[in-house]
């Protein structure tokens, strides 16, 4: 198996997995968040000169604990670490590689860069902070319908969170979505 055909199979492996009734973010979480993270990822790590077969596993399988199992989602991504490490090794893919793709699951979730990071960590972090802002709809689906909040309520956590996602990104990433976040910021202020 080549390496494309290996990025085709664990794409599979996590759509599948969101597609299962026991995923609790529902079909949104494929559609609306990692499709974009990838996209992202991969565009980030053209511009930073990152490993973009890295980064577009890592962006894969970045968020694919909690989306298997929920109890699992608090630290999801540790046990996303230990997910990816599981699946690549028995893909045979290089230990070194797998540890890039581990450290970027890791520390996705990181409110702050700091220069210790790979720039293909970097390209993870600030890709998954881009899709939470440029799919804003989906951020209100999670405020009004999963967490039942009212009006303004919702509205204020989902300007919280696109703010603090602003904050977590590299320059690069800023510049790309700036112009969205100011618009998404003009409707909900
Ligand atoms: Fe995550
Ligand atoms: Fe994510």
């Amino acid at each position: 198996m080549n390496n494309e055909e290996m990025i085709a199979r664990i794409s599979k492996i996590v759509e599948n997995a969101c597609k299962s009734d026991s995923n609790i973010f529902g079909y949104g979480i494929w559609s609306h968040h990692i499709v974009y993270v990838v996209k992202y990822a991969i565009e980030l790590a053209k511009k930073l000169g990152a490993d973009i077969e890295v980064v577009e596993i890592a962006a894969l399988l970045h968020d694919y604990a909690g989306i298997k199992d929920q109890l699992l989602e608090a630290e999801h991504h540790i046990h996303g670490a230990f997910e990816a490490d599981r699946i690549l090794t028995e893909f045979g893919y290089p230990s070194d590689k797998i540890q890039k793709v581990k450290d970027c699951i890791l520390s996705h979730r990181g409110s702050v860069l700091s220069e210790r990071l790979t720039s293909e960590a970097e390209c993870i972090a600030s890709a998954d902070a881009m899709a939470h802002v440029s799919q804003v709809p989906s951020l209100l689906h999670l405020a009004y319908v999963s967490h039942g909040m009212s009006i303004d309520e919702g509205r204020l956590w989902v300007l919280n969170k696109i703010e603090r996602s602003m904050k977590k990104m590299c320059p690069e990433a800023r510049n790309m979505i700036n112009d969205h976040y100011l618009k998404v910021k003009a409707v909900l202020e």
